[in-house]
């Protein structure tokens, strides 16, 4: 097989062969790992003429953007510029309750905010940003446009529904893809050989629309983000302090947007019920749910009604994909 030092050497090359040494370049990070990796592979190969922009869409989990921003800038050195945009992103979603609406909202909001950073950053350099990054690995490409015959070719299509809000309209910028020939595993091992941590290559997936596709309906009515984002901080400790982290393809909460009653000290209480869902999986297509420990999923009720101001109910989503998805929207 082929060594994936040998495949950095060769992607740095390339870039530099492309990259003109006046050139500039800019990146969306989404806190994934693809994005993550095509960008450092970018940096080491053109340094600080890479410019990163990272959005805080408001939809993100329990202190992520805090821990993204940390790897991004003290273990990977990136230069990455953070955008705080939830409030741009929730009064736009205000009242909003259609799933495909929701994730429409999201996507346009998100080309709007990288389009004004390439502008500013055009502004700033007083030239025009020439190359945009993208994470595009192989099975993208070949999911766009299979390719004739057998072996690993080029393909110019980019998914339709990437991440991080498509193109700057009027830019015209060129897509560098350094991934593009590359399976996930593959990106791992190119992560860890330039000192991405273990820890963040080994992150489960996590949607482009975030936590808005785990409460359903309007995300902005009450608290229903931050009681979403405090069950499932418990959740994904408790499955990292149990050990099967890595066994799991997907482990997230959803917030139910119902009140039932419930008896809580010597108080009745009418509060939200909270959904834990674990999966499974090869390549997320299909997905089975996973098989908890008992004890395991008793402490973990009584801890999230205990710490989550709001929640009195837990429930498990024992459902496999097909019929589900692995999603709640
Ligand atoms: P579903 O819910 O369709 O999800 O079974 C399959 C896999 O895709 C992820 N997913 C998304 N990823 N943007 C993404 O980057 C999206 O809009 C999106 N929707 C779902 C999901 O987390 C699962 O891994």
């Amino acid at each position: 097989g082929w060594k994936m030092e040998d495949v950095l050497e060769e992607e740095l090359k390339i870039i530099k062969e492309t990259v003109g040494p006046d050139d500039h370049v800019i990146c969306g990070l989404s806190g994934g790992v693809d994005s993550t990796v095509a960008a450092t592979l970018v940096h080491k190969a053109i340094g600080d003429r890479l410019h990163c922009a990272f959005v805080d869409n408001g939809l993100l989990r329990f202190k992520e953007r805090a821990r993204v921003m940390e790897t991004f800038e003290k273990d990977l050195h990136l230069p990455v510029t953070c955008i705080d945009a939830t409030e741009q992103f929730l009064s736009k979603l205000k009242g909003v309750t259609e799933p495909e609406k929701k994730r429409k909202i999201i996507g346009n909001e998100f080309i709007c905010i990288f389009d004004a950073f390439a502008h500013d950053l055009e502004k700033k350099l007083q030239r025009k940003p020439l190359y945009l990054v993208q994470g595009t690995l192989y099975p993208d490409v070949i999911e766009s446009c299979p390719p004739p015959g057998s072996g690993r070719t080029h393909s110019h299509t980019i998914k339709s529904h990437h991440n991080v809000g498509g193109l700057p309209k009027d830019m015209k910028l060129k897509l560098i893809e350094p991934l593009k020939l590359l399976f996930k595993d593959e990106v791992r091992e190119l992560g860890r050989i330039m000192g991405v941590p273990v820890s963040f290559l080994k992150r489960h997936p996590f949607p482009g629309p975030g936590l808005a596709v785990r409460v359903p309906g309007d995300v902005t009515e009450g608290n229903r983000l931050d009681i979403l984002r405090k069950a499932d901080d418990i959740f994904i400790q408790a499955i990292k302090d149990a050990g099967i982290y890595d066994s799991i393809w997907q482990a997230f909460a959803v917030f139910m947007p119902v009140l039932t009653v419930g008896v809580q000290g010597d108080q009745r209480t009418h509060s939200y019920a909270i959904a834990l869902r674990a999966v499974t999986s090869h390549d997320g297509m299909t997905a089975d749910w996973y098989y908890f420990d008992h004890k395991f999923l008793a402490d973990l009720s009584t801890r999230i009604c205990n710490e989550v101001q709001g929640v009195n109910r837990v429930l498990l989503d024992i459902t496999s994909k097909p019929p589900a998805t692995i999603e709640w929207e």
